[in-house]
């Protein structure tokens, strides 16, 4: 184990650890260990008051760390372009719900990958999937056919309408979920393009506040959040946004010249927030009655997270998409992502019209294979249902003990939000100095998405913490 005997806080530009002295210039040390200014501030703070002993006797804490770890952030950050506020630790390994940094310290993972690790971490069945496959063809291009992205479109259409979900027909796979987005979004201007609208115009696109369906230039478009766009304008013409749940105003918003709505089922970074099923159930008929295409993104809420393969498993088919994107934990963190459509729209999609070099490559799609048969499993996804209730009613139980922090817990399964009345941000370290990550999203929202394989044992200990650091929280604002 490795401990601080001191820790420069005055004069950011070294750090003793372990007896070693690392020189680290302010700004790189910045750089590589917090990145923001609230982190200072924080380590101050913690300094300045009585956290200081308990800060040492944390094992987990910053200062803790092993000497590796800041030469390695110390080096790294001089040839990385930064658009992360990352923590000071370097983690190495992981086994299902856990991960390990350089110094081996555990961390109890509640962010997994950002909802991508659904089987957790180190998985041995998907281990030896790549493993094999890697010695016979990792990638081809679309040029070629190959075994395995056939197998893998077949299984996702059949179990979407076994599992009562849309009437999906065809898949186009790419590798994120930004260009899924970006290649749904294509297909519907291309839809908007053969719809006879009276020789007008028909390509615009609809999206809601608080949605996030990525950075590229069509899905940053559709990401109606200012701190996204502003840097990058002009952004691509014809995409207006409304209100997430507001019925009122589709009518205006979606018109004879829109050509597709997209719209995330249940918004992740956006904070966790749940669209009604009266709100869905207008889109889709207003789209019905434009002619537009009704997109769903369930990049993050999708493929288990909800307790159903699908978040719109759990609405009535009054409410179903013409195209479903996908991606996170398809493959369980090899990069994929994919297209799911119906018929019609898969009919308007001719050669040429849309592609991509990796999409679709062999290893990529049969690990997908392996993991979309052990998500779409019932013991998995009674896991999450039952696991997931835990901790919302252990959630709203700490909303209840402090009502005037927590205002409201939402979600459903194991993609869980808690907002608070104040920034949660500080919430993140107090966490991960304990051994647990958690995450946050826009609104004041701290973020609770862990594998999907989350015992309640680890649940219960993941609540331990959160309770423990929510009770610190709480003091500080008191105070
Ligand atoms: C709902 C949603 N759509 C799209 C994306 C973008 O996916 P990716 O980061 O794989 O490009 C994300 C990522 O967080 C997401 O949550």
């Amino acid at each position: 184990m490795f401990r601080s005997s001191t820790f420069s806080i005055n004069n950011l530009s070294a750090a003793k650890i372990s007896g070693r002295i690392i020189n680290v210039s302010p700004i790189l040390f910045q750089r590589a260990t917090k990145q923001s200014p609230s982190f200072t501030r924080r380590i101050a703070t913690s300094v300045m008051t009585d956290q200081k002993t308990e800060q040492k006797t944390l094992i987990h804490a910053d200062e803790n760390t092993n000497p590796k770890t800041l030469e390695l952030l110390n080096k790294q950050a001089k040839y990385t372009i930064n658009t992360y506020n990352r923590p000071p630790i370097v983690l190495t390994k992981g086994k299902g719900c856990w991960v390990y940094d350089l110094a081996d310290r555990k961390f109890l993972d509640f962010s997994a990958g950002i909802a991508v690790n659904a089987l957790g971490h180190a998985d041995a069945e998907l281990a030896s999937v790549i493993a094999d496959q890697a010695t016979k063809l990792i990638h081809l291009s679309n040029l070629y056919h190959n075994e395995y992205a056939g197998e893998l479109a077949e299984l996702l259409v059949n179990i979407t309408k076994e599992g009562g979900g849309f009437d999906a027909a065809r898949v186009f796979f790419s590798n994120s979920g930004t260009e899924a987005n970006e290649g749904a979004l294509k297909f519907a201007r291309k839809w908007g393009k053969l719809v006879n609208n009276g020789g007008k115009e028909k390509y615009g696109v609809v999206s809601f506040n608080n949605a996030f369906h990525g950075r590229t230039m069509g899905a940053l478009a559709a990401t109606p959040s200012p701190k996204y766009q502003a840097p990058f304008s002009p952004l691509v013409p014809g995409f207006i946004h409304s209100i997430y749940n507001d019925i009122e105003k589709i009518p205006e918003v979606v018109n004879e010249n829109t050509c597709a709505v997209i719209v995330e089922p249940i918004q992740g970074e956006g904070g966790v927030w749940v669209a009604n099923v009266d709100f869905l159930e207008a889109l889709r008929k207003r789209c019905n009655e434009v002619n537009a295409l009704l997109i769903y993104d369930e990049i993050q809420c999708g493929l288990g997270r909800t307790g159903k393969l699908w978040a719109h498993q759990h609405l009535p088919k009054s409410c179903h998409p013409d195209i479903l994107t996908l991606a996170k934990p398809l493959a369980n963190g090899f990069p994929i992502g994919a297209i799911i459509t119906t018929e019609r729209v898969a009919d308007i999609i001719k050669v040429g019209d849309h592609g991509t070099t990796f999409g679709g490559n062999p290893l990529a799609c049969r690990a997908a294979l392996s993991v979309v048969r052990r998500i779409n499993s019932p013991e998995l996804l009674s896991n999450v249902n039952s696991v997931g209730s835990y901790l919302f009613n252990e959630l709203q139980r700490l909303a209840s003990k402090y009502p005037s922090l927590i205002t409201t817990v939402r979600g459903k399964g194991l993609i869980l939000g808690v907002q608070f009345s104040v920034d949660p941000t500080p919430l993140v370290a107090l966490a991960r100095e304990r051994g647990l990550l958690i995450i946050t999203a826009s609104n004041q929202t701290v973020r609770i998405i862990p594998p999907l394989i989350l015992k309640k044992e680890e649940a219960q200990h993941g609540v331990k913490i959160i309770e423990e650091i929510i009770d610190i929280f709480d003091k500080q604002h008191k105070n």
